[in-house]
């Protein structure tokens, strides 16, 4: 039976044409996006490297949405996705075509779409956790892609376990306005504890602040004491509050690409550069930057008497 699908947007490829026609030896790198509160900001993240990683640093990237919500869809496509593909689906029948559940999003960057089902959301939660289920399932696809970008749900769920089990590095994202430093250290006892399960070493856990405001003690203190929990692995880019990124996420967009100068339009691409092992450089003139957080930049130059860009850590 010929399904239904959406047409992304700002996707020039068909269907037939997804980044699976493009062939590739090393399988991508799995990126898993976690913690278990939600609203923490893991989609929004997800999103906006997915995004950078494809359209600013031209790798291939293939976003797979564990969540039912389906959040990781809404912010790269504005219409309706009318998929029945959906990750659930993808993760509980035994033999799949992949090709069937992905969609071009943007030119080199894939989508494989989640929305809730309830019998399949029933039976993934019904899962036996083996290793490399997820990994499994994309099969040939790994191949085709640079990076895997997996959203996960809140809660320490089974699509979580799934997503930290096929990831190469697990992002925990911390916003914050979310006091949970103990919650944070859990999760990782609870990752350990599945890896133990599954008789295998940890991948890489590195955390990313969401929603750091350098002007709030309250964050500043945070970011020590988390510094301090995880070290080097603490990313040194801190993604600001911008109500940019409600905005894009309402359209359909990221915030990269609706408001490239905003501070955490800034922030994302800082952080694709340090993820991919860049130097900073080649961000937006300093002008333009100045233009766009003309207000930020004003406050914070009568803050601290520093102009905006000695305000990162530069990490190389
Ligand atoms: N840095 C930020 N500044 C402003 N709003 C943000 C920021 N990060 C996330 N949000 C908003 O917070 C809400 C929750 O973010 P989301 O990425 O969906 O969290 P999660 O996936 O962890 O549940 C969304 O409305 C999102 O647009
Ligand atoms: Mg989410």
């Amino acid at each position: 039976m010929q399904e239904q699908t959406c047409v992304p947007f700002g996707a020039k490829r068909l269907r037939q044409e997804t980044l699976l026609t493009q062939s590739k030896k090393e399988p991508a790198q799995v990126l898993a996006f976690v913690n278990q509160k939600g609203g923490t900001g893991k989609t929004t993240t997800a999103q906006n490297l997915a995004v950078c990683f494809g359209l600013h640093h031209n790798k291939r990237v293939l976003c797979v949405d564990l969540d039912p919500q389906g959040n990781l869809g809404h912010g790269l496509v504005y219409e309706q996705i009318n998929t029945p593909k959906t990750a659930d689906r993808l993760l509980v029948v035994p033999k799949v075509n992949i090709n069937e559940y992905i969609i071009p999003v943007r030119p080199t960057i894939d989508l494989i779409h989640n929305k809730f089902q309830k019998e399949q959301r029933e039976a993934v939660d019904r899962l036996p956790l083996y290793p490399n289920l997820l990994r499994k399932q994309l099969g040939s696809a790994l191949t085709q892609y640079d990076y895997v970008i997996v959203d996960t749900p809140a809660g320490l769920c089974r699509s979580t376990q799934i997503g930290i089990d096929a990831a190469d590095q697990v992002v925990l994202v911390v916003s914050c306005g979310m006091y949970g430093l103990k919650g944070m250290v859990a999760v990782i006892d609870w990752m350990a504890g599945i890896y133990n399960r599954l008789a295998r070493p940890m991948p890489s856990i590195k955390v990313v602040l969401n929603n750091y405001d350098e002007r709030r003690r309250f964050d500043r203190e945070f970011r020590r004491e988390i510094l301090h929990i995880f070290g080097d692995d603490l990313f040194q880019t801190h993604i600001r509050t911008s109500t940019r990124i409600i905005e894009a996420a309402a359209q359909g967009m990221s915030v990269v690409e609706s408001s490239p100068l905003c501070s955490a339009a800034e922030d994302f691409k800082w952080l694709s550069r340090e993820i991919l092992g860049l130097p900073p450089g080649d961000e937006p003139p300093v002008e333009s930057y100045r233009f766009a957080e003309e207000e930020v930049v004003f406050e914070r130059a009568l803050l601290t008497g520093q102009p905006p860009n000695k305000f990162r850590t530069p990490w190389a």
